[in-house]
């Protein structure tokens, strides 16, 4: 789904700041989470919000990681980019690159999940539903937030038939986080970082990962943002893009003054302008995060990313990873030359005996739906509050 651009999301985020008085009250266990304390916080279990580079290491022996992620919905249409562009690409130690996908349930096609589980690429959560309006994100109690994104969790291991273990990240859609609430789920149900809170605050340098033990310093700018202690979750802050006339921006496709959509050369001048705020910086992760559409839409875009992961995969200090993977190595810090030898990271294959399943009734909208498991058929099309269609 096509997110707002920035400003617009900033006029939506400012319509709601009045109205604070909703999801507070169902919180009072939660103690204020208390300036961050330094000596107290520290690696591998906590950080402090911060643009400091962990295990304070010179910029020079950091790895760049580079994350890059689609969202929404997993069909036979954007698997085609994805196989691709991002299939059987290796990093310059010779370990696969990673990739991201913030998947939401509705026409997704889990055979294919499966498929990009297989390759070795991150599957995390995005929502069940990912309904509009943007209201009910910004609304959403621990309740709405169990059942969109703890249950897809189940959702998700079961229909694509992959360990729930490996699930471990979440985007709220339209990035709209909802306080407290989506953290202390995640801090419930085991999922260990979230990937939907910008900066454009803390770009330059950048905002490394953090945990929510102490209070966050990170710039609120789609309210509300937690304020509550949650020990042991992660925030892997959205840093901002700046377009062309240093407007920010979080996702590619949302950035407004950007080059002509069908000029390859200029786009990956624009690509690389961002990234190098970054590498020639304290090396923060840097993000690419877009919708699989954009790039279907414009063929000169995704050739100019792929002529960045091209670059990436060339350089020696510079990596493709999967999200979770920067969490690990902000936990535990190693210089370049360690990280390069280190290894790369592994995972338990897992079979799919493809079902084709429909027409399947929905009880939210009264439509059929299709959908390809790996599982057996459910019974009716799965949705929040049924997650397995039972
Ligand atoms: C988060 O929890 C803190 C501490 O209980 C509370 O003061 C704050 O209002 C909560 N935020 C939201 C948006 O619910
Ligand atoms: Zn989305």
């Amino acid at each position: 789904m096509k997110l707002f651009g920035l400003l617009a999301l900033l006029l939506v985020a400012s319509a709601f700041a009045d109205d604070s008085s909703s999801s507070e009250e169902e919180n009072e266990g939660l103690p204020l989470a208390e300036a961050c304390d330094q000596e107290a916080c520290s690696l591998p279990d906590c950080r402090c919000s911060s643009t400091n580079i962990p295990g304070g290491l010179n910029p020079r022996d950091v790895p760049q990681f580079v994350t890059v992620t689609f969202d929404d919905g997993v069909n036979v249409n954007n698997i085609i980019t994805y196989r691709n562009i991002l299939y059987n690409r290796l990093n310059s130690n010779g370990c696969p690159a990673g990739v991201t996908f913030f998947v939401s349930h509705e026409y997704t096609n889990y055979a294919l999940i499966n498929e990009l589980y297989n390759q070795g690429f991150e599957i995390a959560l995005h929502s069940i539903s990912h309904r509009t309006p943007q209201t009910y994100w910004f609304e959403a109690t621990k309740e709405v937030i169990k059942e969109e994104i703890a249950d897809q969790k189940a959702q998700m291991a079961h229909f694509a038939n992959i360990p729930p273990s490996a699930i471990k990240g979440v985007r709220m859609p339209f990035l709209q986080l909802a306080g407290n609430a989506s953290f202390e789920i995640m801090s419930e149900y085991g999922l260990e970082y979230d990937c939907t809170w910008p900066t454009i605050a803390h770009t330059n340098p950048g905002l490394w990962p953090y945990t929510l033990d102490y209070a966050s310093t990170q710039d609120c700018i789609i309210p509300p943002c937690p304020s509550a202690s949650i020990p042991g979750v992660w925030v892997k802050p959205m840093v901002a893009w700046s377009d062309l006339n240093g407007v920010p921006c979080s996702m590619v496709d949302a950035c407004f003054f950007i080059p002509d959509r069908e000029n390859e050369e200029e786009w990956y001048k624009f690509i690389l302008s961002n990234f190098e705020r970054h590498y020639l910086g304290n090396r923060a992760p840097f993000g690419f995060y877009v919708h699989e559409a954009f790039l279907a839409a414009n063929p000169a875009v995704n050739r100019a990313l792929v002529r960045f992961m091209d670059l990436v995969n060339n350089l020696n200090d510079a990596f493709m990873v999967n999200a979770h993977e920067v969490v690990d190595w902000v936990k535990n810090p190693k210089p370049l030359n360690e990280y390069r030898s280190q290894g790369c990271r592994s995972f338990t294959p897992s079979i799919c005996n493809p079902n084709n399943c429909g027409p399947l009734f929905s009880t939210h909208n009264q439509l059929a739906y299709y959908m390809q498991v790996c599982s057996a058929c459910p019974s009716n099309y799965p949705w929040v509050g049924n997650p397995l269609g039972q």
